[in-house]
């Protein structure tokens, strides 16, 4: 056996909960209209989708993506630096400059993609980059990807940041990089407060990864940095479209430099096969419906208060959010997917997160609001809860996220089986 072989082979959590009957993942849904979801024959409640503003099913959205197909057809078949580039992503850079206040952009075709090629070509050796913990997996891939430090600082730990920063020499150039809004808990990054280190801190600058901020935060849906009114102090914004976009690709946007260098020297960007024009077509669409009917954004806030309340009164551990991700803590992994099953028979589809998308024994339910469920869909999914939370006793006095912080080493499923 080579190493390879040996690697794969000895690889068996997946397959412990095949053969415990707890697999979560991999779902196949056969059908959805958005906010109900079809599996395997059964329609259950979509309660783990980032289809925030509910827009994927939209359709004037849905058209103009067929339109685009009609026009350019079903790929690009190639980079946008050669021969993938349309007219379609070029109006697209300009609006989201635009949306995010920025004096440019640049879309590429995942989110991953454009932090794992974009910190990686803008940082070289030398710089350093202060990455939180909790920090996406592409942001930590686009930190691997450069032979510039990585000083990882506690997640949200505004003290720990200042003192990380305080350690690296003044005039080494300094890029802070978190999620506007983390991708598990929902929980916001302290963006006033790193703010204000970046104005004390020379040669310091700050990118948001606004993923889960971009259409579903703010105001107006600017995401994080419009939330705090704090849009001219962030230097670079990354985002995807694969969440309240409701489509696919990812965008940077910052100054025209930054943008035109990234344009001409991002290796993932350069040699990757530009973003479907279909892809394009319906992120300008639910553009210009966040800018027009603010309705979405409303209606996304009533849900999120309606569906915390809803937790709160059931007596579930919900953690503390200001976004559409309300996570509810279990700790305990083979518990969190007996949940997960639970619901999935009551009709409710939740995802399980489980080491090492967080600290080994602080297994969480990741549910997620969508501008279109209605007030029955929520009901029917707080019922569904109910059952599962007399079941499986998840009435808890409120959590302490601690916990989530901490890391643990060490683990594997084969004990469960
Ligand atoms: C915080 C964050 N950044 C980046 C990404 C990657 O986006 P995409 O799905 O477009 O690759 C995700 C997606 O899960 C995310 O949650």
């Amino acid at each position: 056996m080579n190493s390879i072989e040996k690697r794969c082979a000895e690889y068996k959590d997946a397959k412990t909960l095949q053969k415990i009957g707890l697999y979560p993942f991999f779902r196949p849904m056969t059908g959805s209209e958005g906010r109900r979801v079809n599996y395997g024959g059964k329609q259950m409640v979509m309660l783990g989708s980032n289809n925030y503003l509910g827009l994927t099913h939209e359709a004037r959205v849905k058209q103009a993506a067929k339109d685009a197909i009609d026009k350019y057809g079903t790929g690009c078949t190639g980079s946008r630096f050669l021969n993938g580039n349309s007219d379609l992503h070029e109006q697209l850079e300009t609006s989201f400059a635009k949306f995010f206040k920025k004096e440019a952009a640049l879309v590429m075709t995942t989110g991953f993609l454009t932090n794992y090629t974009g910190i990686g070509t803008l940082v070289e050796k030398g710089d350093f980059i202060l990455s939180d913990s909790e920090n996406h997996a592409s942001i930590i891939a686009g930190c691997r990807n450069t032979q510039a430090k990585t000083v990882v600082f506690n997640h949200n730990d505004m003290v720990d940041l200042e003192k990380k920063l305080a350690e690296i020499p003044a005039e080494a150039t300094k890029l802070i990089v978190v999620d506007g809004v983390f991708s598990m808990t929902g929980e916001l990054a302290k963006l006033p407060e790193i703010v204000a280190l970046k104005k004390k801190v020379p040669n310091t600058w700050i990118l948001v990864d606004d993923a889960h901020g971009l259409g579903a935060i703010g105001a107006t849906g600017r995401g994080t940095a419009e939330f705090f009114g704090l849009e001219d102090e962030i230097d670079l914004i990354t985002a995807t479209f694969s969440k309240a976009m409701a489509s696919l690709g990812g965008v940077i946007a910052g100054k025209k430099d930054v943008i035109h260098y990234l344009r001409h020297r991002a290796r993932g960007f350069i040699f990757s096969a530009a973003l479907p024009t279909a892809s394009a077509a319906a992120v300008l669409k639910v553009l210009e419906l966040i800018e027009s009917e603010p309705q979405h954004l409303k209606k996304l806030a009533e849900n999120i208060e309606y569906l915390k309340n809803g937790y709160k009164n059931l007596g579930l551990p919900v953690l503390p959010s200001q976004s559409p991700i309300l996570s509810i803590w279990i700790g305990d992994e083979v518990k969190s997917l007996k949940v997960v099953a639970a619901l999935a028979d009551l009709g409710v589809f939740a995802t399980p997160v489980l080491f090492p998308a967080v600290p080994f024994g602080n297994a969480i339910i990741r549910t997620s609001l969508m501008a279109s469920h209605s007030k029955e869909d929520l009901d029917f999914a707080l019922d569904a809860w109910s059952k599962v939370a007399d079941q499986l006793q998840l009435r808890v006095e409120a959590p302490s996220t601690d916990g989530l912080h901490s890391r643990a080493a060490g683990y594997s499923f084969e004990k469960f089986a």
